[in-house]
């Protein structure tokens, strides 16, 4: 008998709900929220009411796209954390009342093991997909991780940031720029057409495979403020090379650690994950990397690279398949490790 799996996810400020059938995509719905573009960020107590008036008909397109109804369900995956905890409410009591009210088990998933498990959103039961080990270079706005994924359930961080995300370098450096947020597709649109040799900024040296990103945010921030001062146009008149030494600086900080892992892990696959692998520069730099090594670069389509239900319900199909449930009483968390 074939086994639905709803998934649900609202970590931070997209509600999205999908289905997986026996692991094989049957529907991702994701509602983002806009209501965040005038503050320049995600506003936690905002994010939380969107959730709460977006969870229902979010969960109900999903069923319809499914073309299933909720008593086909198997059992409910929910996004238990890391995020922002009035977030993390919704989906998590939305989860647990639906899952009581079906009878049926509840299944939490650790939102970053969903990202490293994104290439496993198969389109069709004989889709192929990456084979453990390998590395998962995990980059968002709130994360920037190397990932060991020895299995579905075993994935060791190697390294992370030690400060900001890749996702905040680009945003942070985006908005003194006055580009709008979240400033990271802005910064990847004007760096096609610059220089990215016109500037250089800092790089750290951590040891190790830890990541830093506010030396860089410093660097730019001082450069911003020394030539404004020669020139008030500055910005305006190098925005795309500005922006395109930006980028080539976040990705060269990024594969250097990326190369590091690898000579030291050297597996037959590398992934990307986390929003801030739409980036086109990121994705041609793993993909050259992986084609020079003669190993596999694993990109996931870009809806699967920022948040969604989709690889969810597929970590929480894995799950599943091990009978590993949550407790009704299991709270959601803010922080937790891979
Ligand atoms: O995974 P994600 O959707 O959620 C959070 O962790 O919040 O990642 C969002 C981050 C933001 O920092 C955004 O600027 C960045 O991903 N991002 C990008 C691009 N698309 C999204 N950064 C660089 N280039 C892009 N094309």
């Amino acid at each position: 008998m074939a086994t639905y799996i709803l998934g649900i996810e609202s970590s931070c400020d997209d509600t999205s709900a999908a289905v997986v059938c026996d692991g094989v995509l049957l529907s991702n719905v994701i509602a983002g929220q806009k209501v965040h573009e005038n503050y320049g960020g995600v506003v936690p107590e905002l994010a939380s009411r969107a959730h709460q008036e977006n969870i229902v008909p979010v969960v109900e397109e999903a069923l319809r796209e499914a073309k299933i109804k909720k008593e086909d369900l198997n059992a409910i995956a929910f996004t238990r954390g890391p995020g922002l905890l009035g977030s993390l409410l919704v989906g998590t009591s939305f989860a647990k009342g639906m899952a009581i009210g079906l009878n049926i088990p509840l299944i939490d998933v650790n939102h970053l093991h969903g990202h490293v498990l994104a290439e496993f959103i198969k389109r069709e039961p004989d889709s192929e997909v990456p084979e453990f080990p390998f590395l998962c270079l995990l980059v968002s706005g709130g994360n920037s991780q190397i990932v060991l994924a020895k299995s579905p359930y075993d994935m060791e961080i190697l390294g992370k940031t030690i400060d900001d995300a890749a996702g905040e370098a680009f945003d942070k450096c985006a908005k003194l720029m006055g580009l709008p947020y979240p400033g990271g597709p802005h910064i990847d649109r004007l760096a096609a057409e610059g220089d990215e040799n016109a500037f250089k900024f800092h790089k750290p040296h951590l040891p190790g495979y830890d990541y830093s990103f506010s030396g860089l945010k410093t660097s730019f921030l001082y450069t911003l403020r020394d030539r404004l001062n020669e020139d008030p146009e500055f910005i305006e008149k190098n925005k795309a090379d500005l922006a395109a030494s930006l980028q080539k600086t976040i990705i060269e900080i990024l594969m250097d650690k990326l190369e590091k892992a690898y000579k030291d892990y050297p597996v037959g696959a590398i992934s990307v994950g986390g929003g801030v692998s739409a980036n086109s520069g990121m994705r041609k730099a793993v993909e050259e990397f992986c084609r020079k090594k003669g190993i596999k670069a694993w990109i996931p389509q870009r809806v699967f690279t920022t948040d969604n239900a989709a690889m969810v319900a597929v970590a929480g199909y894995f799950k599943y398949l091990k009978e590993d449930y949550c407790d009704l009483a299991s709270p959601p968390y803010s922080r937790v490790k891979i």
